[in-house]
C-alpha cells in the first residue's frame, strides 16, 4: 500500500472526459505530483484501458466512490484493483459490512493493494440537505460518526474537506490517511468550492495528501502551477 508522505503529497485531479487531454496533463504533471486522480467522468467515458495509459505516467487515485451491497462492492474493488491504482474510494454511508468487504477484496492484492479511502459526507451537503436524507445533527457530527465506523471496519483513510481535518485528527490521531480536496493557493479562484483552505493551512491541520484540480488543470502552464504548489507542501 502507498506510504504516507513525509510532510504531505500532491494529487492532481484530472477532471476531463478526454483520454487525450488526460494523457497530455499526466505527462506534463508527472514530475511534480505524487498521484493523478481520475474520477467517474473520465472512467465512464474512457474505461479501464485509458486508466492504464494514465497510470504509465504516475500512480492513479481511482475516485469512483463505490456504494452498493457488500458483495457488489467487493467485486467492483477487485475489478478496480486489477488496474493497479494507489488509492480507491468508497462511500462510508454504505455501512460497516460494505466497508469491510471493500477492504477484504483489496487484501487479495497483497502488499501492492490500493489504500481504501472512505468518503464520509459529500462537501456539497449542508445541514439542510443532510436533514432531507433523515440525518439530524449537522455535517460535523455525521462526518465523525461515519469516520469512526469506516476506520473500525478497515478503511485505510478518509477523504475530507480542509475544515474537517483537525476534527478527525483530534478523534483518530495519526491513524487515518487523510486525503483533502478543496485546496486553493492564496489568490486563486474558489470556483464551486466553498470549504476551502490554502495548501499550507491544510498541511498544518494534518492533511496527508492534497487534491488539487482546477488551480492546476486550468492554469496556462499546468506543470508550473503544480510545481509551485508542490514546493509549498511536499516534504
Ligand atoms: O478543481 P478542484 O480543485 O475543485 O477539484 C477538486 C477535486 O476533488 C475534484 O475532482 C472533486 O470532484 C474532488 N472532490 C471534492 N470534494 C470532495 C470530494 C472530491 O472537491 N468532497
Amino acid at each position: 500500500m502507498i506510504q504516507r508522505p513525509n510532510r504531505a503529497g500532491l494529487i492532481a485531479a484530472l477532471d476531463t472526459d478526454s483520454a487525450e487531454r488526460a494523457e497530455e496533463l499526466a505527462a506534463a504533471l508527472a514530475p511534480h505530483v505524487g498521484l493523478l486522480k481520475l474520477g467517474l467522468e473520465f472512467f465512464v467515458a474512457q474505461g479501464s484501458a485509458a486508466v492504464a495509459r494514465v497510470t504509465r505516467h504516475r500512480p492513479v487515485f481511482l475516485d469512483l466512490k463505490f456504494h452498493d451491497i457488500p458483495n457488489t462492492v467487493a467485486g467492483a474493488v477487485r475489478s478496480a484493483c486489477a488496474l493497479g491504482p494507489a488509492m480507491l474510494t468508497i462511500h462510508a454511508g454504505g455501512g460497516p459490512a460494505m466497508v469491510a468487504a471493500a477492504r477484504e477484496a483489496a487484501e487479495g492484492f497483497g502488499a501492492a493493494r490500493p489504500a481504501i479511502l472512505a468518503v464520509t459526507v459529500l462537501t456539497s451537503m449542508d445541514a439542510a440537505a443532510l436533514a432531507a436524507t433523515g440525518v439530524s445533527g449537522g455535517p460535523s457530527q455525521q462526518v465523525l460518526r461515519l469516520a469512526r465506523m469506516a476506520m473500525e471496519n478497515g478503511a485505510d483513510g478518509l477523504v475530507c474537506s480542509p475544515r474537517e481535518v483537525s476534527l478527525i485528527r483530534d478523534a483518530h490521531g495519526s491513524g487515518p490517511l487523510l486525503v483533502v480536496p478543496g485546496i486553493r493557493p492564496a489568490g486563486s479562484a474558489a470556483g464551486d468550492q466553498s470549504r476551502i483552505a490554502t495548501p499550507g493551512d491544510a498541511v498544518a491541520a494534518g492533511a496527508d495528501w492534497l487534491v488539487v484540480g482546477r488551480p492546476i488543470t486550468g492554469a496556462a502552464e499546468p506543470a508550473a502551477a503544480a510545481a509551485a504548489i508542490a514546493a509549498m507542501v511536499v516534504g
